[in-house]
C-alpha cells in the first residue's frame, strides 16, 4: 500500500546543498531529506580538492570575483558571483562551527595574521584560497553535516527514496501553479508514496552520468533538472558540461578523480615521452582553467593517438605528497601506481553540469513553492566554465539563502490538502528490462561521441535524432510498466540529454566548455541559452 506523508519542507537530496539547507531551518519544522540511494550517494562525498572562499588577509572578494569571471568565459552573472563570494567567509565559518575537520596550516602564526587553516590552489585561482580536509574534503563535510542532521529530531533522513515527479497545482488540474510536494518511489516497498509539503527543494545534484566516462557517482542523472522542466521551470546553459582534465586511467578504476590540487601543488602534465605540453596551450600552463586543460589533453591524445597523458608529482618530497594527498596516494597504490615515484595515467571525464534549473539568489525557481539549490540549479555563478571548488561554495551559500527565504515565507504558506495517490492502475511489471539497460548504454555512448569536448553541427544533429527516438521508446515504456530506479533515471537522463543537445545547437560560437569546429570564434555578445518549457512558450 502506498503511503501519504506531510512535511513543512521536503528536501530532495542529501548532499552538501540539501543538508546545509535542512540544518539551517528552525528546529520546529518537520523536514524530510530524501536520498535515492544511501545518504552518501551524491557527488558531495567524493569531492576532493576543497571549497573556494576569501579567507586569507592577502586575498580579496574582488580578486575571487575576477578569477571566477575570467574562468567563466564572459557568461557569469556578476551579481551572482559577487553574492556568492561575499558570503563565502560566513559559509566556511558555519562549516567550521559544525565541526568540519579542515586541514590546519602548520606554519600559521598569530604574528603574521595568518589564517589557521591550510589553503591550497587550483586552476584559475590567482590566490591560495581553497580550504580543504587533505584530499577528502567532501567526505569530511558530508560526515560532519550528516552527524549534525542525525541529532535533529525534526529532520527525517530517508534513504532509498526516488522522487519520480513533482506535484503541482497545474498537474492536478487546480487553479494556480504552486508546487505541493512530490511522488516518491520507496525502493524498499516498490510503492510510489505521496509527499505533501509547504515547500519543496530540489538538491539533486548534476547530470554528468549522461556521459559514458564520468568522475561522478552513479546517481548523477539530472533528476532535478528533468522534474523541474516537466513541472514548468526554465532551464539554462545546459550546453556547458565540464570535463575534469585528470581522472585516473586504469581498466579497474571506475571514475576515480585525481584532484586538481595536485597541479596546485606543482604536479606537471606530460606526454608519454615525458615532455610537458601545457605551456604550449596557455601561459598559466597546468593551472589554466579546466576547459583549456581538458581540451589541450584531448587535442594531444588525438594528435598522438594515445590513450592517456600523465600527471607527475614525483619530483616533490614523498612525505609531502603522502600527507597532502593520502586518498589519491592510497587509491593509486591499489592499482600498482606509486605516485611518489611515477607519473599517473590520466584522461578527461565528464565532471560537472554548469547549467540547470534557473533560480535567483534565494533559490526560487519559476514554480512557486519550489526551490533548486546546488549543482542542479543555474544561479549564473559559473558562466561557460566553472572555476574549481566554486561548486561546494555555491551549495552552502544558496542552501543557506534558500533556507532564510523559506523561514521568511512560513507564515504565508499552509500545508497542502490531501493529495491524490499515484495512479499505478494502468501499468504492469516489466518483462523487458533489457530495453532499459540497452538505452542507458546507447545514450551515454552517443553523448560522449557526439556532444563531448569537441562538437560539430553534424554530430549534434546525429545526437538529436538518436535522443528523439530514445525519448519515444522510453515514454512508451514509462506509460506501460511500473517505475523502477533505473527507469526513472533513464527517463530523466534522456530528457536532460535532449535539453543539452538543444542548448548546444542554439549556441553558434565556441565559448568556455562549448567548443564546436563549425563556429570556432566567439560572438561579441555573451548570452545565456534559456529554454522555456512548453507552458512558458509564447
Ligand atoms: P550531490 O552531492 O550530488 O547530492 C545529490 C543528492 O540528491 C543525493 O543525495 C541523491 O541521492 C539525491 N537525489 C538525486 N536525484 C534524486 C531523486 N530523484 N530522488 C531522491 N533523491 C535524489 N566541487 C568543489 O567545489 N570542490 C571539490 O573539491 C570538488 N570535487 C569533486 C570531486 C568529484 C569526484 C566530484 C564528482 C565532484 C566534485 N566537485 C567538487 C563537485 C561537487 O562535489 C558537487 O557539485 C556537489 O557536491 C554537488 O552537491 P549537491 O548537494 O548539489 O548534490
Ligand atoms: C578537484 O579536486 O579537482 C575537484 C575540484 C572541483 O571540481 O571543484
Amino acid at each position: 500500500m502506498s503511503q501519504q506523508f506531510q512535511h513543512d519542507v521536503l528536501v530532495i537530496g542529501s548532499g552538501a546543498a540539501g543538508l546545509s539547507l535542512a540544518l539551517t531551518l528552525p528546529a520546529h519544522l518537520r523536514i524530510a531529506v530524501l536520498s535515492k540511494g544511501d545518504l552518501a550517494n551524491g557527488s558531495t562525498f567524493w569531492a576532493q580538492g576543497g571549497v573556494a572562499a576569501v579567507l586569507d588577509d592577502t586575498d580579496t572578494v574582488q580578486s575571487h570575483v575576477e578569477d571566477t569571471l575570467n574562468a567563466g568565459g564572459g557568461l557569469c552573472h556578476e551579481d551572482a558571483v559577487r553574492f556568492t563570494v561575499e558570503h563565502s567567509r560566513e559559509a566556511i565559518q558555519w562549516l567550521i562551527d559544525q565541526g568540519v575537520p579542515f586541514t590546519r596550516d602548520e606554519h600559521a602564526s598569530d604574528d603574521d595574521g595568518g589564517f589557521e587553516f591550510h589553503l591550497t590552489r587550483e586552476g584559475g585561482h590567482s590566490h591560495r584560497r581553497i580550504i580543504h580536509a587533505a584530499d577528502a574534503t567532501g567526505a569530511a563535510i558530508f560526515t560532519t553535516l550528516l552527524a549534525q542532521a542525525r541529532q535533529r529530531p525534526n529532520i527525517e533522513l530517508l534513504e532509498q527514496r526516488v522522487a519520480v515527479d513533482l506535484i503541482t497545482e497545474r498537474r492536478l488540474g487546480l487553479e494556480g501553479d504552486r508546487c505541493l510536494g512530490a511522488y516518491v518511489l520507496d525502493r524498499n516497498t516498490g510503492e510510489v508514496d505521496t509527499f505533501g509539503a509547504r515547500f519543496t527543494v530540489l538538491a539533486t545534484g548534476g547530470a554528468a552520468k549522461v556521459y559514458l566516462y564520468t568522475s561522478n557517482p552513479d546517481g548523477a542523472c539530472g533528476d532535478g533538472i528533468a522534474m523541474a522542466w516537466r513541472a514548468g521551470c526554465r532551464v539554462a546553459n545546459l550546453e556547458f558540461n565540464q570535463f575534469h582534465p585528470t581522472c585516473l586511467y586504469h581498466p579497474q578504476a571506475k571514475s576515480f578523480l585525481i584532484t586538481e590540487a595536485l597541479r596546485g601543488e606543482g604536479a606537471l602534465l606530460k606526454l608519454p615521452n615525458g615532455e610537458r605540453f601545457m605551456p604550449r596551450f596557455d601561459p598559466r600552463a597546468e593551472l589554466a582553467p579546466r576547459d583549456i586543460v581538458a581540451r589541450a589533453i584531448d587535442h594531444e591524445m588525438k594528435r598522438l593517438g594515445v590513450d592517456c597523458v600523465y600527471l607527475d608529482i614525483s619530483h616533490k618530497p614523498a612525505e609531502f605528497v603522502k600527507s597532502h594527498f593520502p586518498t589519491v596516494y592510497e587509491r593509486c597504490l591499489t592499482f600498482g601506481i606509486d605516485i611518489t615515484q611515477q607519473a599517473i595515467p590520466v584522461v578527461p571525464a565528464a565532471h560537472y553540469t554548469c547549467g540547470g534549473v534557473m533560480v535567483d539568489d534565494q533559490g526560487h525557481t519559476d514554480v512557486p513553492g519550489l526551490y533548486a539549490i546546488g549543482e542542479t540549479s543555474f544561479t549564473g555563478l559559473h558562466g561557460a566554465n566553472r572555476m574549481a571548488s566554486n561548486s561546494l561554495l555555491e551549495c552552502f551559500v544558496y542552501g543557506r539563502s534558500a533556507s532564510a527565504d523559506i523561514v521568511a515565507k512560513l507564515a504565508a504558506v499552509d500545508m497542502p490538502h490531501a493529495l491524490p495517490c499515484w495512479d499505478a492502475s494502468q501499468v504492469t511489471d516489466s518483462d523487458e528490462d533489457v530495453i532499459i539497460a540497452h538505452n542507458w548504454d546507447e545514450l551515454r555512448r552517443f553523448m560522449w561521441d557526439y556532444v563531448g569536448i569537441v562538437r560539430t553541427n553534424k554530430r549534434l544533429q546525429r545526437a538529436e535524432h538518436r535522443v528523439r527516438l530514445l525519448l519515444d521508446e522510453i515514454d512508451e515504456f514509462y506509460s506501460n510498466y511500473k517505475v523502477s530506479r533505473d527507469l526513472i533515471e533513464l527517463r530523466n537522463l534522456a530528457q536532460v540529454a535532449e535539453l543539452m543537445i538543444r542548448s548546444a545547437m542554439q549556441r553558434k560560437e565556441s565559448r568556455g566548455l562549448h567548443y564546436t569546429l563549425d563556429y570556432p570564434g566567439l560572438l561579441d555578445e555573451a548570452r545565456d541559452t534559456i529554454l522555456q518549457p512548453p507552458t512558458y512558450a509564447d
